[in-house]
């Protein structure tokens, strides 16, 4: 087996920050301690991009976009670097994507399109005017999948037409949008 001279120790990262989850706007400090001789150099990267060198990594203020994983890498050309993850979670109120309709005569199914951003993610509500719409009742059903919900009319008739709005939530906040139900030949507001 291969020997390193004593005076030689690859590096080896000893202790990691603990993956975490964060609200927005927070300030978060990651660790990453390493050993070797001789001294490890460490740095971060995030997003396969270079965040900075050193042990710690300062984050005011926290932003969605610095969400995923951090990788400290650890190296003295000893051998190949050691290198560990630590996953930053960002919570964040959502915001909509995406919201709209086509148009759809009388008598046809009909959908409402809405995509919300969030972490957690959203959970939705639709209104008609000051009225929620529950899955099942009055002709609509409700499929939430993922990012998005969406709001079909089994058999649109006339009285369908109209604002809708989509509300999306998490424990971050509220948001909504409005869309419009209309027919092949009104005007498309979207
Ligand atoms: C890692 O560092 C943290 C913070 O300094 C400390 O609380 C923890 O005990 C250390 N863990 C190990 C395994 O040394
Ligand atoms: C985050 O750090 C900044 C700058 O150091 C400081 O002004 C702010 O109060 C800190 N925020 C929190 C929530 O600790
Ligand atoms: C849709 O509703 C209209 C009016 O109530 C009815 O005449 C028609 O048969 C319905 N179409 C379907 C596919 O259920
Ligand atoms: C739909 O309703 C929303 C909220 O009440 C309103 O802001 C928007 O202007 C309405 N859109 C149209 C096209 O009437
Ligand atoms: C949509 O958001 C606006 C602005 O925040 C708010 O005034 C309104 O009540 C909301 N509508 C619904 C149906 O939640």
């Amino acid at each position: 087996m291969f020997m390193f001279p004593l005076s030689l120790v690859p590096a080896k990262i000893t202790n990691i920050s603990a993956d975490i989850t964060v609200n927005e706007g927070s300030n978060v400090t990651l660790m990453c301690l390493a050993i070797g001789r001789p001294e490890p150099n460490i740095i971060w990267k995030h997003r396969h991009k270079f965040v900075t060198e050193g042990e710690y990594v300062d984050m005011t203020a926290i932003t969605k976009e610095q969400s995923g994983s951090y990788e400290c890498i650890s190296s003295n050309d000893i051998s190949a670097p050691d290198v560990k993850t630590v996953k930053v979670t960002v919570n964040y109120a959502p915001f909509i994507s995406k919201a709209g309709s086509t148009g759809t005569p009388v008598g046809q199914k009909g959908v409402l399109q809405c995509e919300a951003s969030a972490v957690p993610g959203a959970d939705f509500e639709w209104y008609k005017e000051d009225r929620r719409l529950l899955n099942g009742l009055n002709g609509v059903k409700i499929e939430n999948q993922g990012k998005q919900s969406m709001l079909m009319f089994l058999n649109v008739s006339e009285e369908d037409y109209g604002n809708y709005t989509c509300v999306a939530m998490n424990t971050m906040g509220i948001t909504n949008a409005s869309i419009i139900l209309y027919g092949k030949t009104a005007y498309c507001y979207c």
